[in-house]
């Protein structure tokens, strides 16, 4: 069934809370475990297992939690297990396209925790769409790129820069993160 316009911005949240949820659960063993190429890091000390199994599944969770509370009023996903599938996705791929983010970003020399303009705001919502692009692609193309759904995309696309400077100055403050960007 079609989510309309606030079901589909509010079908996002996976990815949304995933890297911030990262933050939080995040430290430990680094993903690339310390290796190097060229004499940098492969992705650096700031992408963690336990951040990205433990960013990814409390997203999802949390998600599907919220999916059920509010289902009386709107439907936000197909129904079914393809809406773990989608919830999962959007979660995993979000965090996944930050992992991408940093790997491309200790190619070009930059420290972790560098700021990088437009690929920290965006990293999570490009690796997101794609990899649910790949798992659920006609939810995808229901959602977000028939009828209204491009609207949402755009209210996404816009908001996202705001949202994510917000919570991430709130994750600085409470001392999650090292820097507010
Ligand atoms: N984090 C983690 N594992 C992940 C993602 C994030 O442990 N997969 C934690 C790390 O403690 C990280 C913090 O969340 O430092 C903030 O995430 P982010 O801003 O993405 O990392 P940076 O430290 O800025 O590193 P990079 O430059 O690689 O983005
Ligand atoms: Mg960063």
């Amino acid at each position: 069934m079609n989510a309309g316009l606030i079901g589909a911005i509010l079908a996002f949240l996976p990815a949304l809370i995933a890297n911030p949820l990262a933050v939080v659960t995040g430290g430990g063993t680094p993903i690339d475990g310390g290796r190097k190429i060229g004499g940098r890091r492969i992705l650096g000390d700031g992408k963690t297992w336990r951040g990205l199994i433990g960013g990814g599944l409390t997203g999802a969770v949390i998600s599907i939690l919220f999916a059920y509370g509010i289902s009386s009023f709107i439907d936000i996903y197909p129904g079914s297990n393809r809406s773990y599938l989608i919830i999962f996705s959007l979660s995993f791929g979000a965090l996944t396209g930050d992992i991408m983010a940093s790997f491309i970003k200790r190619r070009i020399g930059k420290k972790r925790g560098a700021k990088t303009p437009f690929v920290d705001q965006y990293d999570f919502v490009v690796g997101a769409f794609v990899l649910t692009a790949i798992t659920a692609p006609d939810w995808i193309i229901e959602t977000y790129l028939s009828g209204d759904g491009w609207i949402a995309l755009v209210i996404l696309i816009i908001g996202i820069p705001l949202l994510h400077r917000i919570v991430n100055i709130i994750g600085y403050k409470w001392g999650f993160k090292n820097e507010p960007w």
